[in-house]
């Protein structure tokens, strides 16, 4: 039997349960960040004006899921483009299509707003990830390079 799974706009309310799933995320990609960046991405989440946003899959009232992404402008058009920044679902809720179902949302949302595109990064090995990703495009080919910027002493 499926399980139904919903996708609405994240809320105050939802801080608790985000923040466990926040952390799962960063155990996951085995990153601790400080207190006060973990704060700041909640502030802009939950900020309307903010570019920032998230999406929450839910389960019977049950938040096991988040998309957070950025809407950007583009020097190649006129309308804005997607980062997908954040994909993450509750361990024990993997595999029954709540990935899936952020990311439909996010082509919903697409349409509606007119962006050009929705675009992510994953790592090469993320075959999970990868295997879900395969079922809406190929991976483009681009390859991303990232310089640490250190203030000046
Ligand atoms: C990537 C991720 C968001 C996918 O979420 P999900 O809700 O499991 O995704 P779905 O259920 O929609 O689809 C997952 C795919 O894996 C399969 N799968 C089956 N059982 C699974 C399980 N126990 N765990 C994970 N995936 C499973 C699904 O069947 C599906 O593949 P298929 O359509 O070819 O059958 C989730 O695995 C996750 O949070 N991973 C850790 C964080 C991460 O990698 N984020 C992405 C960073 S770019």
């Amino acid at each position: 039997m499926s399980v139904p799974v919903t996708i609405r706009d994240i809320r105050p309310a939802d801080h608790a349960a985000w923040l466990t799933l926040w952390q799962g995320y960063l155990t996951f990609y085995k990153v601790s960040l400080p207190d006060s960046v973990t704060a700041m991405t909640w502030a802009r989440i939950i900020d309307p004006v903010c570019p920032v946003f998230t999406r929450v899959a839910t389960i019977d009232d049950a938040v096991i899921g988040f998309s957070t992404c950025i809407i950007h402008p583009r020097t190649w058009a006129v309308e804005p483009a997607c980062y997908l920044e954040d994909l993450y679902v509750d361990e024990t809720r993997r595999g029954i299509g709540a990935g899936r179902a952020l990311i439909d949302d996010l082509l919903a949302m697409g349409r509606r707003d007119r962006w050009t595109c929705l675009y992510w990064h994953t790592n090469a090995d993320n075959a999970t990830a990868r295997r879900l990703y395969d079922h809406f495009a190929p991976a483009d080919g681009f390859v991303r390079y990232r310089l640490a910027i250190t203030a000046p002493q």
